[in-house]
Order: structure tokens, then C-alpha cells, then sequence
């Protein structure tokens, strides 16, 4: 059986004394869980301190993560972080291809492809998030955009592991959420075109992620087929984060 993965997703929020406090509160809630993992996904400075803090270095099943990464190797691009950066702080998981940094910050499907090859070369393991707008759900093309952005960001891509989360772009901080037959659909098409890239099933997870939280979950985890949640707001705070994770 898969571990079921609860990634949270602070965006710019949290810093490193906020964090701290976080991570008082949460040892004390934790228990490890079999077959449960979280991964932690701060700021960049916030993450420096992490990685070096003694908080939670002693529980198991705890990890943590990038929320980005640069597509270049190294050099003149001012404010980017590198993957050996990453590596050296001895990052495990990366987020890419976040609908935000898409939208906002203009990242193409060839700039996450050349991120996850990087990541790819220092040993960390990429969370791709893909998922369609509002717009291209009202003209019936969620598929589509899913399986261009898959085949797009895994073009030439050899990675042992892989975790897709499938982030419907209308559901994040919105407070809505897909159907459990809107996932469903969503996770056999990510499932095939996986498979038809190469991967077989033991080498990938597929995780839901847009507006989840403590009342919603059980209804959304109806879909026993998901290997786990990307969450956001509710990460924010460490005992609805934990709720989560203990559900
Ligand atoms: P949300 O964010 O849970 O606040 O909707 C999820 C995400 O953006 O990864």
C-alpha cells in the first residue's frame, strides 16, 4: 500500500519565530501514523531554519519541502533559488508548477519541465501540481489542460518518484471543491497518461489539492483511490493542520 501524503503548502506566510512556535505546537500533537507522511513546504528563509531546527528533526515521517525552484542551474538570475541550493540544505520534496506561480509569476510548462530535470539531478523529489481554470472547465476541456501540462512538464523527465497533485485552479482558497466524480475522472486520466509517460503505478502519487480542510475532508477522502491532500490555509495552523493528518 502507498503512504498517504499531507503536504502543506504555507505560500508567504509563517516566518521563521512563527514557524518555531508552529513546530512546538505540532511535536506535541504528532504520533506517527503508518503508511502517513507530511511534508512541510515553508518559505525559503523560514525553510533554511527548519531544515536546521532540532523540533522536529527526532519525528518520524516528517519531511520538508521547497515551494519552488529556479529552472536554471546557477549565475546571473538574481532572486532565484537552485536546486543544489536546495540539495544542500538537504531538502527532500519541491513544489512546481503551482497555478499561482503559473498565473502570477507567468511560468510556462517548459520552465517547470527544466525544474523538475534539475530537481531530477539533486535527488528531490518534485510535487507537480496541474489543474484547469474555471474557464477551461466551462468549455469542457479540463482533461485536456491536465494531460498537455503532464506530457508537457514530463517531457524527456526520468524520475523515480513523482507526485502529482491535482489542483483544480477555480478550487484553491476559494472554498469550493471538486466533486468526488470530477477527482475520480481527474485521477483515472492523470493515472493512464502516467502509465503511457512510462511510469508505472508504484512510482507515483496522486494527491488532491484546493480548499481542503477538517469539514470537508471525510467527504473528499471518500475517494479512497487519492494518495493524499496539498493544503493550504488550513496547513496554516498546527492543530487544524494535524486534525487533518490524524483523520
Ligand atoms: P488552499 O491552497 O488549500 O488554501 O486552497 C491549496 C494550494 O494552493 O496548494
Amino acid at each position: 500500500m502507498k503512504d498517504k501524503i499531507y503536504i502543506a503548502n504555507w505560500k508567504m506566510n509563517i516566518t521563521s519565530k512563527e514557524a518555531q512556535s508552529f513546530f512546538d505546537k505540532f511535536e506535541r500533537l504528532y504520533k506517527k501514523e503508518e503508511n502517513k507522511k507530511v511534508v512541510l513546504c515553508p518559505s525559503f528563509t523560514t525553510l533554511v531554519s527548519s531544515t536546521n531546527s532540532q523540533s522536529l528533526k527526532n519525528l518520524d515521517n516528517i519531511y520538508f519541502g521547497a515551494q519552488n525552484v529556479s529552472d536554471k542551474i546557477s549565475g546571473a538570475f538574481t532572486g532565484e533559488v537552485s536546486a543544489a541550493m536546495l540539495e544542500e540544505i538537504e531538502v527532500e520534496y519541491c513544489i512546481v508548477g503551482h497555478s499561482e506561480r503559473r498565473a502570477v509569476y507567468n511560468e510556462t510548462d517548459q520552465m517547470i519541465n527544466d525544474k523538475i530535470k534539475l530537481l531530477a539531478k539533486s535527488g528531490i523529489i518534485p510535487i507537480l501540481c496541474v489543474g484547469e481554470t474555471l474557464d477551461s472547465r466551462e468549455r469542457g476541456e479540463s482533461d485536456q489542460v491536465v494531460l498537455k501540462q503532464l506530457s508537457s512538464c514530463l517531457n524527456q523527465v526520468a524520475v523515480s518518484e513523482i507526485i502529482i497533485a491535482y489542483e483544480p485552479v477555480w478550487a484553491i482558497g476559494t472554498g469550493k471543491n471538486a466533486s468526488i466524480s470530477d477527482i475520480s475522472n481527474m485521477n483515472s486520466t492523470i493515472k493512464k497518461q502516467m502509465n503511457k509517460l512510462g511510469y508505472i503505478d508504484d512510482q507515483f502519487y496522486i494527491l488532491y489539492g484546493g480548499s481542503v480542510n477538517i469539514d470537508n475532508l471525510s467527504s473528499i477522502d471518500e475517494a479512497s483511490f487519492l494518495n493524499g491532500f496539498l493544503i493550504g490555509g488550513a496547513s496554516l495552523n498546527p492543530q487544524n493542520f494535524w486534525d487533518i493528518v490524524d483523520k
